[in-house]
C-alpha cells in the first residue's frame, strides 16, 4: 500500500519512521517533509492545506492511506474532502471530520462537549466583544491566576494567564475588542485556574473502539525551570512516571471512555488520534485541552515505544476494528530533547548547516526544522532536531540523548538541559 504522511516536522518525521518500517508499506510520500523524511520517504513539496494538490497527488500515486500530522488540515476539513469525493472516499484518512476536529480548533466548543458528558474539567465562561464588561465582571469573581483562552486556533500562543486582575481586564478587552489574536480571539474562554502538574494521554479511535498510548509528558517553556516563552515543546518523557496504575484508571473511566462515547453519542465521524492535555490535581485528573492529532514532540517520545506495526493499527482504525488488535508497547522509557535555532521562540535564523548527525549513535535523531541544501542538512525553522533515547528509566534515557547532542552543531544551536527536573 502507498502511504502519504502530511507535515514537515519532528511527529512527521516520526510517523514515517514508524511506516517505512511496515511491511505493509510499498512507497511512503511525505507533504511537504523535511531532510529527515526524504532519507526514508518521498518528499513532495505541498502544503498540508491545499487539499486539490493533496488530491492529484493521491490519484497520480495510488495512495490509500493519508496520515495528518498537524491540526490545520484537519480543522479546515480535510477528512470531509476526501470522504464526499467519489475518487477518494476510500482512501483511509488518519484523522477527525471537520467537526471532530472543532474539539481543538474551539475552546468554547471543547468546553461545552467536556460539561455535557460530565468529564471533569476547570469551571468556565465564554464572552465576545458585545459582552466585553460581563467578562471583567466574571473575572472580579474568580481568585488570581486568571486564565484567559482566545477561543480559535492560535499557533500555541492564545492562552494567557495573569496574576493580577487589572491586567487580565486589559487582555481580556485587547482579545476581544482589539483581536490581539485575529479571528481567534473574536470569543474568549475565562477559566478557573487549576494547580497541579501536567501530563497528556493519547488515544487512537476508530470512531467505535479504542487504543491508549502511553503517556507524555511535554517541556513548553523555552527556559530552564520551566521559565520564559511558550514554545512547541522543548522535549518530552515517556511513560509519565507518577501516572501509576490507579491514575490510569481514573483517566481511564473519567476521561477517556466518556470522551469516546460521547463522540459516538453524538455522532462525530472521528478516526484518529485524540491527544488529551491533563493536569492532576490533587489525586484526580482533569481535562485542559482536547488536540485531534498527535504532539509534537511527544510523538518522538511516544511511538518509538509503540512496538505494534503502526500501518496494521491504522488499517484497523479504517475499518473500525481497533478491538481486534493488542497493543505492544516497549516497556522501557523514551526521552525526546529537542535543539531549537537561537532565538526561537521569537525571530531567529534560518539556513545554519547542521553537523554531526551521523555520529549520533544509540539514540534516534528526528528532523524537525530542516531541509537538504545539496548534500548539506541545514536548519530550516526554530525547533530544528529532536534526539530520542531509550533507557531503563528516563533519567537514563534523557542521559543519553544529551551525550549525543553533544555530537550535533549548528550555529547558535540550544536546548534546555533539565527536563523531567519536576520529576
Ligand atoms: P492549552 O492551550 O489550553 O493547553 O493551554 C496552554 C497551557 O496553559 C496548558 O498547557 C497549561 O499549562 C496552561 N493552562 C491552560 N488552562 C489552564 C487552567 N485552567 N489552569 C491552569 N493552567 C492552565
Ligand atoms: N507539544 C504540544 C503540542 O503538540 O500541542
Amino acid at each position: 500500500m502507498n502511504i502519504l504522511v502530511l507535515g514537515s516536522g519532528g511527529r512527521e518525521h516520526t510517523f514515517a519512521y514508524k511506516i517505512a518500517q511496515s511491511e505493509l508499506c510499498s512507497t511512503l510520500f511525505v507533504a511537504p517533509g523535511n531532510a529527515g523524511t526524504a532519507s526514508i520517504a518521498i518528499n513532495v513539496p505541498i502544503s498540508v492545506t491545499d487539499f486539490s494538490a493533496i488530491k492529484n497527488l493521491v490519484l497520480k500515486e495510488d495512495i490509500k492511506m493519508v496520515v495528518v500530522g498537524p491540526e490545520d488540515p484537519l480543522v479546515l476539513g480535510i477528512t470531509d474532502y476526501f470522504t464526499k469525493d467519489d475518487q477518494l472516499k476510500n482512501v483511509v484518512v488518519i484523522g477527525p471530520s471537520k467537526e471532530g476536529a472543532k474539539l481543538e480548533g474551539s475552546k468554547e466548543y471543547a468546553k461545552e462537549f467536556l460539561f455535557r458528558h460530565n468529564i471533569p474539567t476547570a469551571a468556565y465562561q465564554s464572552f465576545t466583544a458585545t459582552t466585553v464588561e460581563e467578562g471583567k465582571q466574571f473575572l472580579e469573581t474568580l481568585n488570581a491566576p486568571y486564565v484567559l483562552k482566545a477561543d480559535g486556533l492560535a499557533a500555541g500562543k492564545g492562552v494567557l494567564i495573569l496574576q493580577d486582575i487589572e491586567e487580565a481586564k486589559n487582555e481580556l478587552e485587547n482579545m476581544l475588542t482589539n483581536k490581539k489574536f485575529g479571528a481567534a480571539s473574536e470569543k474568549v474562554v475565562i477559566e478557573e485556574f487549576l494547580d497541579g502538574i501536567e501530563l497528556s494521554v493519547f488515544v487512537l479511535t476508530d470512531g467505535k473502539n479504542y487504543v491508549t498510548l502511553p503517556t507524555a509528558k511535554d517541556y513548553k517553556r523555552i527556559g530552564e525551570g520551566d521559565t520564559g516563552l511558550n514554545t512547541g515543546g522543548m522535549g518530552a518523557i515517556s511513560p509519565v512516571p507518577f501516572a501509576d496504575e490507579v491514575f490510569m484508571t481514573k483517566i481511564e473511566e473519567q476521561i477517556i471512555k466518556p470522551t469516546v462515547n460521547g463522540l459516538i453519542k453524538e455522532n462525530i465521524d472521528y478516526k484518529g488520534f485524540v491527544f488529551i492535555g491533563l493536569i492532576k490535581v490533587g489525586d484526580d485528573p482533569k481535562v485542559i485541552e482536547y488536540n485531534v492529532r498527535m504532539g509534537d514532540p511527544e510523538t518522538e517520545a511516544v511511538l518509538p515505544r509503540v512496538k505494534t506495526d503502526l500501518v496494521a493499527l491504522f488499517k484497523h482504525v479504517g475499518d473500525q476494528s481497533l478491538d481486534k488488535i493488542d497493543l505492544e508497547i516497549d516497556q522501557r522509557s523514551a526521552t525526546t530533547v529537542m535543539t531549537v535555532s537561537g532565538g526561537y521562540p521569537e525571530a531567529y535564523q534560518k539556513g545554519k548547516e547542521i553537523t554531526g548527525i551521523d555520529s549520533i549513535s544509540e539514540s534516534i535523531v528526528f528532523h524537525a526544522g530542516t531541509k537538504l541544501e545539496g548534500d548539506k542538512v541545514v536548519t530550516n525553522g526554530g525547533r530544528v532536531i529532536a534526539i530520542t533515547s531509550f533507557d531503563e528509566d528516563f533519567r537514563k534515557a534523557l542521559k543519553k540523548s544529551y551525550e549525543n547532542i553533544e555530537k550535533l552543531h549548528f550555529d547558535k544551536m540550544y536546548y534546555r538541559k533539565d527536563l523531567g527536573f519536576d520529576l
